[in-house]
């Protein structure tokens, strides 16, 4: 279900760009955080996974979930109200949340992998990545981070995930089909969803990818 509130105006102060003023005013006008600030929300990227996972049915009490780029935590509490077990990695320092391992690593580090399995323990039901590089504004160098990001996650389901387990990865337009095609040789069915509380002028969608099929090596 759509989010909607009343606009804000915010005026260009002495001390403000343009753009952080246009930033501040989007941040203001978006119903999406101030739904986000009301439910206690850490990010408005939560109501990405909870539409998500209402149409797919993927987070399930007892599911052990890996987030892969957490911070600042939406998605991990979102999980966790659904009563799975979740660990957590960024770059970036998570802040706490009870009960959740939040690892600070880098998902292309074999040791940041490997201390996720521990502490988990073990592979996941379910393996999220809202991975982001961050945002250089050209649109090919950021494309080509985002491809990258998201074939890691895809040639990492076979260490994090477990056979029958689920995927939601974070990608593009323009690099869907490819990456649809790349998951559909280890994964059962595929989708794409583009959540409401996507922003309208970003190019962000969601590959959903069902029954983890593991190729045997060759
Ligand atoms: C869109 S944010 C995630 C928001 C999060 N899902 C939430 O609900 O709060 C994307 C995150 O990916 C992280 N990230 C990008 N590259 C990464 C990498 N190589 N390893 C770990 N995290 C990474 C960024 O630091 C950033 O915090």
């Amino acid at each position: 279900m759509p989010i909607r509130s009343a606009r804000v105006r915010v005026k260009t102060a002495k001390q403000r760009s343009a753009a952080s003023s246009r930033w501040l005013e989007r941040q203001l006008n978006d119903p999406y955080v101030q739904a986000a600030r009301r439910q206690g929300y850490r990010s408005r990227a939560a109501f990405k996974l909870a539409e998500m996972d209402q149409r797919f049915g993927l987070l399930k009490p007892g599911r052990k979930v890996i987030d892969l780029g957490s911070a600042p935590g939406g998605w991990v509490q979102v999980a966790l109200a659904k009563g799975c077990r979740v660990v957590g990695i960024d770059l970036l320092e998570i802040p706490p949340i009870e009960g959740v391992p939040l690892l600070i690593g880098d998902i292309f580090e074999d040791a940041a992998v490997e201390q996720l399995l521990a502490a988990l323990p073990g592979p996941a039901d379910v393996l999220l990545s809202d991975l982001a590089p961050s945002a250089t504004g050209r649109r090919m160098v950021d494309r080509l981070r985002t491809e990258a990001l998201a074939e890691a996650v895809l040639a990492l389901a076979p260490r994090l995930l477990v056979p029958g387990g689920h995927a939601v990865i974070k990608l593009l337009r323009g690099i869907e089909a490819g990456m649809v095609a790349s998951a559909k040789q280890q994964f059962a069915r595929t989708k794409l969803m583009r959540p409401e509380a996507t922003r309208r002028d970003s190019s962000e969608i969601y590959l959903v990818a069902e029954n983890f099929q593991p190729k045997a090596p060759d």
